[in-house]
């Protein structure tokens, strides 16, 4: 079957952040969104299927996650990523975020040190800051667009009080697919260091060009012993709205901590429709999502020659996953507020500013890719327009 990612979605009026915050977010509802991590596309049709089936019983009560749950996991994980993982190291979250905050609570004490690595997604700031940990910041370093993790810095750093590192892999905004190598240097550094690693892997299934994402915990057992790794259907599938994650937890002393903190929450049950949406996005939906990659490369492509070959003064940051793409406006001179202004009221497009990934940010804009060709092509051609005036 080929499904149609060119058809346009009418998102207004549905609650939609994208669409319908544009005016408390932007102080205009008339930009062309392209902000919120969720695609301009149809949920899959056999996930709306499942779903629809199950609404259609008509008791919607207290559920609990079958053994289907984490074999759709773990069978993914094996497919996708080559990655064997058991079903005991299968914990449940309502959404990554709320991983991210209950491993620093779970992990950490208030007064310890937690390292992020800047320019990142902002909810890794509040989710260390809420609950009185200190915020570290082992920022990214960029040579020629391309960004690194600057080892040397991140030992320095460290100290006694320092305990947990939240890991961007695939990274948002820089778009960047830890390699191996990499990866493997991490954890040699944190594991000498006594730290443990919440690897967010939410974009691992959005590889680019047919690059290969290398689950953190997959590389050794040291890694598996040290790390968590968060894993969704949510940006793969468009499922934003059914807030339904996984923990992957090899140690059995780090899952007991982790689930403790879950159950002492009361937020271990989830909705009963992302259970079902997750096992049916993993058990059948390897050919929509091959056709999903194949949209973003050409999307991709699209942006890359279209700022390329008209827009001069912006760079495109070399992307190898994710739909959401780094921008570089400092070739226009543009920077803080001045370039948020201009994105937001000359070009008429709303895109997330680079200040609120942190620090390395001013300068830039994230801009989100998965939608209709068309829009995307009108967007383009509104920015082009606003930067020839300038
Ligand atoms: C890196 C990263 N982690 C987590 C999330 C959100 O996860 P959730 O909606 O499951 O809380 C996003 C959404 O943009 C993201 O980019």
């Amino acid at each position: 079957m080929t499904y149609d990612f060119d058809k346009i979605i009418l998102r207004e009026n549905t609650s939609c952040v994208k669409y319908d915050l544009r005016k408390e977010f932007f102080g205009t509802a008339s930009v062309v969104p392209l902000w919120v991590a969720d695609m301009d596309f149809e949920t899959p049709d056999f996930i709306r299927d499942a779903v629809i089936k199950r609404a259609s019983h008509p008791v919607y009560g207290y559920t609990f996650r079958s053994d289907s749950f984490q074999r759709s996991i773990i069978n993914w994980m094996g497919k996708r990523h080559n990655w064997e993982i058991k079903k005991e190291w299968v914990a449940f979250s309502p959404g990554v975020v709320p991983a991210l905050n209950m491993a620093v609570m779970a992990f950490t004490s208030p007064g310890d040190k937690v390292i992020v690595q800047p320019p990142v997604y902002f909810p890794f700031f509040t989710a260390v800051k809420n609950h009185g940990r200190q915020l570290v910041y082992n920022q990214l370093t960029e040579k020629n667009g391309r960004y690194e993790m600057d080892f040397d810095d991140l030992e320095q750093k460290i100290d006694e009080k320092t305990k947990l590192l939240l890991l961007c892999h695939p990274h948002n905004p820089v778009g960047r697919l830890w390699s191996r190598t990499e990866l493997e240097t991490l954890v040699e550094i944190c594991t000498r260091k006594n730290i443990l690693i919440v690897s967010d892997e939410i974009h691992s299934d959005l590889m680019l060009k047919g690059n290969v994402h290398v689950p953190l915990a997959s590389l050794s057992q040291q890694a598996a012993d040290i790390s968590l790794t968060c894993i969704a259907p949510s940006k793969t599938f468009n499922l934003a709205g059914l807030a339904t994650s996984a923990l992957i937890i090899p140690n059995e002393a780090h899952r007991k901590v982790y689930e403790k903190i879950l159950d002492d929450l009361h937020v271990g049950m989830g909705n009963l429709f992302g259970i079902t949406s997750l096992e049916a996005a993993y058990d059948g939906g390897e050919e929509w999502l091959g056709q999903l990659l194949a949209y973003l490369d050409q999307n991709l492509e699209l942006l890359n020659n279209f700022i390329f070959s008209r827009i001069p003064g912006i760079k495109v940051v070399p992307a190898e996953a994710t739909y959401l793409i780094w921008l570089d406006f400092r070739g226009l001179g543009l920077k803080g507020k001045e370039l948020k202004e201009f994105v937001i009221q000359k070009a008429g497009i709303g895109l997330n500013d680079g200040p609120s990934f942190g620090p390395g940010g001013d300068g830039f804009q994230r801009i989100n890719i998965a939608l209709p060709r068309k829009i995307l092509t009108e967007a383009l051609e509104k920015l082009e327009r606003a930067v020839k005036e300038l």
